[in-house]
C-alpha cells in the first residue's frame, strides 16, 4: 500500500487496559507472535502490567518474554513503586534505545534511589497482586448486585469496566458524585473504570460498593451536591 507506512512491529499490551485488564495467555501470545513473524514484523510487549498476567495465569514472565523481541515492564501501577520502568531486548537493541532515551530527554543520572524502590517492588509486591485480583472480584460482585449498572462479565486481573444503565444517572454524574465521597472510578467514554492496587483494601471495596448502591437508590444527581 503506497499511502500508508509499512508495518514493522506488532505491539501487544499485557494486560490490556481498555479490554478490562484482560490477559493475553501464553497460547494466544504465541499464536499472534508466530503470525507476526510470518509477516516480517518484530514483536514488542508493552508489559506495563505483565506481573498481573503472571499472577493471574501462573505463567512465568520469562515464558511471555520468550515470545517477544522487546518488552516493557512498569514498576509503578500494581507493583507500587513511585517511579520506574524497564525496557528489555537484545544488547544491540538496548544500546540504540539508550541513545534514543537520551535524545528524547529521558536521562536521569542519580537513578539509584528510584531503582531501589523498583527492586523492593519486585521482591515484595509481585505475589501480593493476587490480593488486588481478589479485591477486584469482590468489587465486580458487589457492583453486579446493584440495579442500574452493567458490569463486564470477564474480570481477569485488577481492572474493571462497567456502564451506568440507571435512567437518572450517567457515567459522568456517578463518577463525580463518588469522587466527592472519596471513591475514584474514572470515566472513559460512556464507561467507568475501576482499578485495584496496593493502596486499596477489601474494606474500601465494600465502602465503594455501599456508596454506589446508596447513590443509585437515592434521589437523582441534579438534586445532590
Ligand atoms: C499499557 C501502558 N504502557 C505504558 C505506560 C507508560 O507508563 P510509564 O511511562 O509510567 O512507564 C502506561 C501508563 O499508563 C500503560 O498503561
Amino acid at each position: 500500500m503506497v499511502y500508508t507506512p509499512p508495518a514493522t512491529l506488532l505491539c501487544v499490551e499485557q494486560t490490556h487496559n481498555l479490554g478490562g485488564g484482560t490477559v493475553w495467555t501464553l497460547d494466544e501470545l504465541t499464536a499472534v507472535a508466530q503470525t507476526a513473524r510470518q509477516l516480517g514484523l518484530a514483536v514488542h510487549m508493552d508489559g506495563a502490567r505483565l506481573m498481573n498476567a503472571v499472577i493471574a495465569t501462573g505463567t512465568p514472565a520469562a515464558a511471555f518474554a520468550a515470545q517477544t523481541d522487546t518488552l516493557w515492564l512498569d514498576f509503578t501501577k500494581g507493583l507500587g513503586a513511585p517511579i520506574g520502568a524497564v525496557l528489555a531486548g537484545s544488547a544491540e537493541f538496548i544500546e540504540r534505545a539508550r541513545r534514543y532515551k537520551h535524545v528524547f530527554g529521558g536521562a536521569m543520572r542519580q537513578a539509584g534511589i528510584a531503582a531501589a524502590a523498583c527492586l523492593y517492588a519486585l521482591d515484595h509486591h509481585v505475589e501480593r497482586l493476587a490480593e488486588d485480583h481478589a479485591n477486584m472480584q469482590r468489587l465486580a460482585a458487589g457492583l453486579r448486585a446493584i440495579d442500574g449498572l452493567s458490569v463486564d462479565d470477564r474480570v481477569d486481573t485488577n481492572i474493571l469496566f462497567f456502564e451506568v444503565t440507571h435512567p437518572a444517572w450517567d457515567a459522568a454524574a456517578l463518577s463525580a458524585a463518588l469522587a466527592r465521597r472519596g471513591v475514584q472510578f474514572v470515566q472513559l467514554g460512556h464507561r467507568l473504570r475501576a482499578v485495584t492496587h496496593l493502596d486499596v483494601d477489601a474494606e474500601q471495596i465494600d465502602t465503594a460498593v455501599a456508596l454506589t448502591a446508596e447513590l443509585l437508590a437515592g434521589p437523582p444527581p441534579e438534586t445532590r451536591s
